[in-house]
This record gives structure tokens, C-alpha cells and sequence, in this order.
């Protein structure tokens, strides 16, 4: 039988007539040039070998194609394209057949559009993911989905940037035929064989037409009006929709020029550059040197310490992961709210009819509830989720340095306090570690993991192996008060403040920072949050406090009269009966502006743009700060804590990658000029300072580590 040779990606044989074109481009055979290049060579190869009747497309590995090499983006581009390659294969004379086994995504989908047939497997899942990286389909996706599928399921698979499993595709008519198994090239094979024998047509994505186009562009018109109010800001999602109605009016070549024409327009916009550096930040964060030096430990029975708020969230994902949860509480009445707060979750699920009472039950079934540390001497793993109280937590650290067995991680997820006084209760501090989950515990993606002096690597390994198997992000952090994410969040907070005192209102500065991104501004995150909760810290720390440094007491003012936010009905916004959100409320601007008079402050106007400045400068600089002190390994892990803890906007990349788009010289330029107010607060971190003196930006740290 021979073997045609073409690029070692792409590599070609014979099965009878039948050409079998393997993609072989680990990890996930994305559509880099060689790849491009080799499938181009394939298929004119097929075209001219006459005793080639069918072709059959496959991924070696476990995905089919999962797009376009998205490292490729931003560089000179290289011939050939996509959008030609899919010409190509669309364009043979012979049936093109695509067996999907397992991801095909983004290009890798467009590539199966291009193909006359389409077969998936089991595993098969279906999307084009472009939207999240800033983007639209730009290899024929956007005209051939509508084509085969219908405009408005086309867009919305667009839109959500989701992927859909093989029976859903069929379904939706984007695949043709299931077949069980996981031998994507056998059930591949059958498939050709049987439309040989059926002298089935080639049959082209590109010759058909969107059904019914007036519906279609009805429909079309309320995705649009729906997409104008959901994307905030966003490039690409409208251009989507402008390119499925090109699908449902043009000629199929107009409408592929026209959405080339915008996807190079997403390709250069920053936005582009901000989600594709998120994308690549969130998988390096698990890049740690621990884990490439030392092995995890077992993890296989888990233990929580602390069964309110956190313990029980941090129960839930431990028990969502498949592994078995003892809950260590105070009393039989603590043990029995615990569980129920574990319970309440499940109940939730049944209620929105997500999970049935049976899969509770077997879920359920792997918790055990417990007054008595005795019951989990035997865990590999104890995360410690108590009062923020130091004394409390270090008695409960030497209560599992008294049961638990030699060599099990112990775990704490105190928001602030110091991991190696909490590891200096224990005679075993190479055991301890901080692990600090975001509320709620089971939905938050950030984990951010704290290494204390004393830990051993094989323990920190352990902590990221944990973030895997819960499907977290895992970030390193150093020990410092607030970690990486809180510390930051109360250099931003103080900014706010400061604005707020000096002359805006709080629902100034709330939607200045919404129209930067965010999904909510400081002070409604506050109210989300509830003040008590920070009210408690900044009287934990007045004491220590700097008596130079400028304090804001509008806060603590909120507080005093018990407004606590959303569960008080009232804080910064008022919450009446039946509001979906919060109302300005006159008597907290009295308040404000109170607390000017008293400091003989006369309030000046500020400019969203003087807002956003300021907020961004003051994480800019206290990102730098840690990265610096080696809080954090990197800019990027400053990016994905922001990120996945603290709803940065995800287009902007993250703190960092904000400050090298913006240009870390005028950042500094503006921290300058703000310090000439306040120059304790605005001192320009040494490492800021030093990158602009030498022309550099955070993204060479990034490459660096
Ligand atoms: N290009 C380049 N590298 C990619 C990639 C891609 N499209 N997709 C994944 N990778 C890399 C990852 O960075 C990672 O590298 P690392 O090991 O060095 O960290 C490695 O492949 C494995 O990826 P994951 O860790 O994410 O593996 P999973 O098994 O968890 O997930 C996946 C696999 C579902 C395919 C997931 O990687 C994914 O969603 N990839 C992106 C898919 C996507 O967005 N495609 C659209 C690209 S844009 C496009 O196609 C434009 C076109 O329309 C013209
Ligand atoms: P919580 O008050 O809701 O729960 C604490 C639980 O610990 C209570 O159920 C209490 O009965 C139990 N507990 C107290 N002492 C105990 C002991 N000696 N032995 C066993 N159980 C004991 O508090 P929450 O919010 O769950 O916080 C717990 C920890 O998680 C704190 O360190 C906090 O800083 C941290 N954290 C909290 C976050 C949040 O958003 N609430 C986010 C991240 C971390």
C-alpha cells in the first residue's frame, strides 16, 4: 500500500481508495503552518492521484484539531491560510469525509465545514470558541455554519463560544452521522466506503443556502439587539452577527472576504492581545518550580476543618472532584449547619433541576461530618477554613499536628494571616501550606497557593495537583499580608477612597470602573461582599496602621449605623424590597461629604478617565510591588489572580498586560504626578521604575521565568 510523504504533521496513506489524512501536531494538532502546509499538499495530492476516490480527515491524539495555532496570532502571517486550505479541501472532486473523535474547535471545526461529510464519535465536541480569544471564525466558519445549520444557531454557537457534544451537532445538522467507539479512522473508513458505494455527490457548505432568509434576518435582528447589550464593549461579538447576516444576503464569496476583512480587524485589536494573553497566562501559572522539581504526595481522602461560608463551599468542590470529605466542626450544632450548608448547594442544583436526588444521595455518600480530629488521622489532606483568628487557628494546627498521620498536607485558607506563624504551631512546618480558595468556593476558578518558608516541594507540588483535580487556577503566592489578590484589592480600594473624598461619588467611581470592564465597581462589590467583613479587618489592623498614612473613614461611618450592604438592605446603595439592584442613596452622599468637611477637604470634579487612571495605577504599582518581592513568579500570575478571583476584565488581559498596552512610562508618568498629593501612597514601585528606565515591559518578565 503505499504511503504518500508529505510534512511528518500531516501524514497520508492509503486504505484501499480511500486517502486517510492523519493530523499529527501535538498536544492538540492546532493549525500551525506546517500543518496548514501539509494538509494543502494532502489534498491537491488527492485530487491528482486517480486511484484516490474519497478522503478521509482525522486528528491523531486525543483532539481532532483544536483551531488555529493561537500562538501565531500578532506574528508576520504564512502561506498558506486557513481560509485557502479550507477553499481547498471544500473545492475537491472526490467526497471529503471528517471523523471527529474529540475536540474540533475554532479552524479545526471550519476545517470539518469544509469537508462533504461529517462524522462524529462520543467524544466529539463541536465549537467555535473564536469569540474568547477576541475573534471571529475566519476560515469560512461564520458563512458555512449558518449554511449547514441555520443563522441563528449558528451565531449563537458563535456567540456563546461553547462547544457542542456530537449528538447535539447532529441535531443541529452540523454533523451527519454518530458512530460509537473511539477508532475515529475505522468508523471513518465504513463511513467512505458506504458513500462510495452509494456514489454519493460531493456536496459543498458553500453551494447551499441559509433557509427561510426573512426569518433568518428576523431572528438575526434580535440576536444583534440582544449582543449590543450583552458584549459591554466587546469587538468581536458584533462583528459575528454582521458576518451571519453576510452568510444569510451575500454570495458565499463576498461573505467570505467580508469576514476576512473583519477577523483580521479582531487579529489587530487589543482586545485580541488581551484574551489570548489570558489564555496562555491561565495554563503557565501551574508552571511552578516545585512541581517540576518534587512529585505529589497521595491525594486521595481530603479532611475540612470548618464547616461555614468557605469549609462547606471548599467541602463541595472536594466531594464535585470525587473524592471523599470528612468536616471537622466544634460542636454536634456547627457539624449539623455544616452539612446542611453542604447539602443547601446539592438542593440548590435538584431545585433548578441540574441534579436529581439520587446523585445527591451518591455524592452525599462520600461526606462524613465529625466533632472528633480522631475521625481523620488517616487524611492525606486538611485544609484548615476557621475564624480568620490566628490563636484559633494555630490550636487547630496543633490538633492536627497531634492526629493526623506523618506526611499529610496541612492546609490553611486564611485570607491574610501569617502561614508560618499559623506552620510554627506544628513540629511538622514542611507540612504546611496555604491554600486560598475564593468565595464561593465551588464556582471560583482562582486558587491561590501560598508557600510559606518552611514547606517542603513535594508538599507545594501536592497543592497544584489538588488545583487540578478540583479544576481550579491555580496561582503561586508568597506569604505577605492579603497574599496576592487581597493585597492588591486594598491599594485599589484605598484609591477609590481617595477619589470618593476627594470629589466623586461613589456611583461615580462604580461606573467609571463598570465602563472600564468590570462587571461591578468597588463599592457594589462591597455591598456583594458585606461591609462588616472589612470593617472587621481595618480594625484588626489599626492599630499597626501607619499614622502618616491617609485613612478614609466613609466606610467605617456605613458601618457604625449597621448598613452592611445587600444582607442589610443597605450600604453604599440602598436594596429596597424587591430591587435587583442597588439604588444611590442621598443620605450615604451626606455622609461623604460630611467626612469632607470635617477634613476641610473641598470636593473637585473627576473624569472617568482620571478615575480609571487612578484605579489602574494603584494596581499596576502594587502588582509590580509583588512581583518584585517575589510575592508572585511573574506579571502574568498578577494577570490570572486578577482574572480568575476578582473579575478583571478579561479583554484588557489583566492588570499587567494593561500596563504594558498603555505604556509602562506614562503609568509611571501618572503615579508621579499623583504622588505629588500623596506621596506615601503614590511611591513608585522600584521594579516599575527600573523597567522603564531600561525600555522594557512586565510581558519580558513574563518570557524570562
Ligand atoms: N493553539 C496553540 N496552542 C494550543 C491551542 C491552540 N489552538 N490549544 C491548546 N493549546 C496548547 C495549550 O496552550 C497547552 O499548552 P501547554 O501544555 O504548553 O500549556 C496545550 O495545548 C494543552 O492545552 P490544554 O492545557 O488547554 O489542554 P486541555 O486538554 O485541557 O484542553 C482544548 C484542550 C479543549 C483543545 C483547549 O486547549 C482549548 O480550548 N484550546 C483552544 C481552542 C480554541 O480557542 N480554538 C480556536 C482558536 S482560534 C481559531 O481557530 C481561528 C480560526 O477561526 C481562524
Ligand atoms: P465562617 O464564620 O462562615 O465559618 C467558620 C466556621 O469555622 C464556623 O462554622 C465555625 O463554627 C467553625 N470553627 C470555628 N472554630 C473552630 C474550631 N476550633 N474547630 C472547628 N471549627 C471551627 O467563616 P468563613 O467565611 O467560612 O471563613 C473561614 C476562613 O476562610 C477564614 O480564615 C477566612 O478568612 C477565610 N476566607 C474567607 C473568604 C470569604 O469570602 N468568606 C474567602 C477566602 C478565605
Amino acid at each position: 500500500m503505499p504511503t504518500f510523504e508529505t510534512d511528518s504533521v500531516v501524514a497520508t496513506r492509503r486504505e484501499g481508495d480511500v486517502l486517510v489524512m492523519t493530523i499529527d501536531n501535538p498536544p492538540v494538532n492546532a493549525l500551525g503552518v506546517a500543518v496548514r502546509r501539509g494538509l494543502k499538499q494532502a489534498i491537491e495530492q488527492a485530487g491528482a492521484d486517480a486511484q484516490v476516490k474519497a478522503v478521509l480527515i482525522v486528528g491523531a491524539g486525543r483532539a481532532f484539531i483544536a483551531g488555529a495555532d493561537i500562538r501565531e496570532f500578532g506574528k508576520p502571517p504564512q502561506p498558506p491560510s486557513l481560509p485557502e486550505v479550507c477553499n481547498l479541501i471544500e473545492a475537491c472532486a472526490k467526497p471529503v469525509v471528517a471523523a471527529i473523535h474529540g475536540p474540533a474547535l475554532g479552524g479545526g471545526l471550519e476545517v470539518a465545514m469544509s469537508a462533504h461529510y461529517r462524522l462524529a464519535l462520543p467524544a466529539a465536541k463541536l465549537g467555535l470558541p473564536e469569540v474568547t480569544l477576541g475573534l471571529l471564525p475566519g476560515a469560512g466558519g461564520t458563512q458555512r455554519a449558518p449554511r449547514l445549520m441555520g443563522a441563528r444557531a449558528a451565531a449563537e454557537l458563535m456567540l456563546s463560544g461553547k462547544p457542542m457534544s456530537a449528538r447535539a451537532a447532529q441535531a443541529a445538522g452540523l454533523v451527519d452521522r454518530l458512530a460509537e467507539g473511539e477508532d475515529a479512522v475505522q468508523a471513518g473508513l465504513a463511513y467512505a466506503r458506504e458513500l462510495l458505494d452509494q456514489q454519493a455527490p460531493v456536496r459543498r457548505a458553500r453551494e447551499l443556502d441559509v433557509a427561510d432568509k426573512a426569518a433568518a434576518l428576523a431572528e438575526l435582528d434580535v440576536v444583534q439587539a440582544d449582543t449590543a447589550k450583552k458584549s459591554r464593549g466587546l469587538f468581536s461579538p458584533l462583528k459575528i452577527v454582521e458576518c451571519v447576516r453576510n452568510a444569510v444576503e451575500l454570495p458565499f464569496d463576498d461573505g467570505l472576504a467580508r469576514e476576512r476583512a473583519l477577523f483580521l480587524q479582531c487579529v489587530e485589536s487589543p482586545q485580541r492581545a488581551g484574551l489570548v494573553h489570558a489564555f496562555f497566562a491561565e495554563r503557565e501559572t501551574a508552571k511552578v518550580p516545585e512541581s517540576k522539581a518534587a512529585r505529589p504526595r497521595a491525594l486521595d481522602t481530603v479532611a475540612v476543618v470548618g464547616g461555614g461560608t468557605m469549609g462547606a463551599g471548599i467541602a463541595v468542590c472536594v466531594l464535585d472532584a470525587g473524592l471523599p470529605v470528612t468536616m471537622i466542626e466544634r460542636d454536634a450544632e456547627s457539624i449539623a449547619r455544616g452539612r446542611a450548608n453542604v447539602e443547601k448547594v446539592y438542593d440548590g442544583l435538584i431545585a433548578r433541576g441540574r441534579m436529581t436526588p439520587e446523585a445527591k444521595a451518591a455524592v452525599m455518600a462520600r461526606y462524613a461530618g465529625s466533632t472528633s480530629y480522631d475521625d481523620i488521622a488517616g487524611a492525606d489532606l486538611v485544609i484548615e477554613a476557621v475564624f480568620e483568628d490566628v490563636g484559633v487557628k494555630q490550636a487547630v494546627f496543633k490538633e492536627l499536628d497531634r492526629v493526623c498521620k506523618p506526611g499529610a498536607v496541612l492546609a490553611t485558607n486564611t485570607s491574610y494571616l501569617d502561614i508560618d506563624a499559623i506552620a510554627a504551631a506544628t513540629s511538622r512546618p514542611q507540612d504546611v501550606v496555604g491554600l486560598h480558595f475564593f468565595s464561593p468556593a465551588n464556582i471560583m476558578k482562582l486558587l491561590e497557593i501560598v508557600v510559606p518558608a518552611k514547606v517542603s516541594a513535594d508538599v507545594v507540588a501536592t497543592a497544584f495537583e489538588l488545583a487540578r483535580k478540583l479544576k481550579k487556577t491555580p496561582v503561586r503566592a508568597g506569604v505577605c499580608d492579603g497574599f496576592i489578590g487581597n493585597r492588591i484589592l486594598a491599594v485599589y480600594r484605598q484609591a477609590a477612597d481617595d477619589i470618593m473624598e476627594d470629589g466623586a461619588t461613589p456611583y461615580e467611581v462604580d461606573e467609571a470602573v463598570r465602563d472600564f470592564g468590570f462587571a461591578m465597581g468597588p463599592y457594589q462589590v462591597v455591598d456583594l461582599a458585606g461591609g462588616d467583613i472589612g470593617w472587621a479587618t481595618r480594625k484588626r489592623r489599626a492599630a499597626t496602621r501607619d499614622p502618616r498614612a491617609r485613612y478614609v473613614e466613609i466606610s467605617d461611618r456605613l458601618c457604625e449605623r449597621g448598613w452592611f450592604g445587600q444582607k442589610t438592605r443597605r450600604g453604599y446603595y440602598l436594596y429596597p424590597e424587591g430591587a435587583r439592584t442597588g439604588q444611590p442613596d442621598p443620605e450615604v452622599l451626606a455622609i461623604v461629604q460630611a467626612e469632607r468637611a470635617k477634613k476641610g477637604i473641598a470636593p473637585r470634579k473627576f473624569t472617568q478617565d482620571e478615575i480609571v487612571r487612578r484605579c489602574m495605577a494603584a494596581m499596576i504599582n502594587e502588582g509590580a510591588n509583588v512581583v518584585h518581592e517575589g510575592i508572585a513568579l511573574r506579571p502574568l500570575d498578577v494577570d490570572v489572580v486578577l482574572l480568575s478571583g476578582y473579575g478583571f476584565p478579561r479583554h484588557h488581559g489583566g492588570p499587567m498586560k494593561y500596563a504594558d498596552r498603555v505604556g509602562l512610562d506614562k503609568v509611571l508618568a501618572d503615579i508621579r504626578e499623583f504622588a505629588k498629593q500623596d506621596a506615601l501612597f503614590w511611591k513608585p514601585s522600584p521594579l516599575i521604575e527600573k523597567l522603564v528606565a531600561q525600555g522594557n515591559n512586565f510581558d519580558s518578565l513574563n518570557k524570562g521565568a
